[in-house]
């Protein structure tokens, strides 16, 4: 399934040290994750070959996951180093873990399930993000953030322009200023997502800098069915760059872990300071996104009543059904009672 070809943020690198390990839930399967004393990082499914014990209730001893029940230990690369109750075991590929590709990029370990899928080769890597950088510019990762919804629902409610005037006010959106006008937004490909530009919204604050109301022109793009960003700048800020990124795991069809990297010229603002804007604006969403339903994201466009303003959550319903991504996402149209 296309799913397993496409690239899953699990943790922040930061949550994951040398001799660490993490028990990982994503895309309704169970996997560890961990790094060597000498930083080797590696992942595979999160039981023992042995007797099914997950490896994740086990530590890192040196360069080997070890399992908690009989000791057996594992090589980064799945090898079975080491059958502690045996003198001389047969160690081959029987006694091997079964192992998930792993990469660690933008400061985020991901994980990819299968193989990269022939339609959407650039998607064989983890997504090409460049966020700002350069003097004064600070990059801060938030989370996670665990969200009783599906995915869809919350990269959705991050490309949602029309709703900042009733969830946010005073910050990102004020009830004098509700109009949407025309943005433009690029037809979905299954390779390389789709993209929002020329959204102008005004913000009483639009980020933590701001101390007055401005026009704000923002630019989206949807990089994966659960990587999604937006660059925004105040009309007439000069020498100013704000990226947001938001990742949003899998868990289960209607359970998301998410995070967010920001990167933004952040002045003497301190990181702590960064991190509880960001958290104060999702903490506004979770309400809603928590009470939607289905809370699986109906991709028919016929399911639920859309306007103009719409327009790109549409565009991310139709990526998603090119794909097509069937995990926490409703390709009928459900029944009325449906959750
Ligand atoms: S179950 Fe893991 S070593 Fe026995
Ligand atoms: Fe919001």
């Amino acid at each position: 399934m296309t799913e397993d070809s496409l690239w899953l943020p699990v943790a922040a690198a930061a949550d994951l040290p040398a001799g660490g390990l993490l028990p990982v839930r994503a895309l309704g399967r169970d996997i560890v994750v961990w790094r060597t004393a000498s930083g080797v990082l590696a992942a595979a499914h999160d039981r023992c070959p042995h007797r099914g014990t997950p490896l994740s209730m086990g530590r890192v001893c040196d360069e080997d996951l070890v399992c908690p029940y009989h000791g057996w230990a594992f090589a980064p690369q799945g090898r079975c180093t080491r059958i502690p109750s045996m003198a001389r075991a047969p160690l081959g590929e029987r006694q091997a873990l079964s192992l998930v590709v792993v990469r660690e990029h933008l400061g985020m370990v991901w994980v990819r399930f299968g193989a990269t899928a022939h339609h959407a080769p650039l998607l064989a890597h983890p997504p090409a993000i460049t966020p700002p950088a350069g003097p004064g510019i600070r990059q801060v990762i938030c989370g996670p953030y665990t969200v009783n919804t599906s995915f869809g629902r919350v990269i959705e409610n991050f490309l949602d322009i029309a709703h900042f005037g009733f969830v946010h006010p005073g910050t990102l959106g004020d009830a004098g200023h509700t109009l949407i006008t025309d943005y433009t937004v690029t037809d979905p490909s299954p390779a390389s997502g789709l993209e929002g530009v020329d959204v102008r919204v005004w913000q009483p604050r639009s980020n933590l800098n701001a101390d007055r109301g401005a026009q704000v022109r923002y630019r989206y793009q949807v990089v994966s069915p659960w990587v999604a960003l937006l660059e925004k700048c105040p009309e007439g800020w000069q020498d100013f760059a704000e990226m947001v990124v938001m990742l949003a795991l899998p868990v289960e069809p209607t359970l998301t872990r998410v995070w967010f990297i920001l990167a933004m010229s952040a002045g003497d603002r301190t990181d702590a300071e960064m991190r509880a804007f960001q958290e104060g604006i999702f903490g506004e969403d979770r309400g809603i996104l928590e009470a939607q339903r289905p809370a699986q994201l109906p991709l028919d466009p016929d399911t639920e009543v859309s306007c103009a303003a719409d327009r790109l959550s549409l565009a991310y319903r139709e990526y998603l059904r090119r794909l097509p991504v069937n995990f926490g996402t409703l390709i009928q149209t459900p029944p009325l009672s449906g959750g």
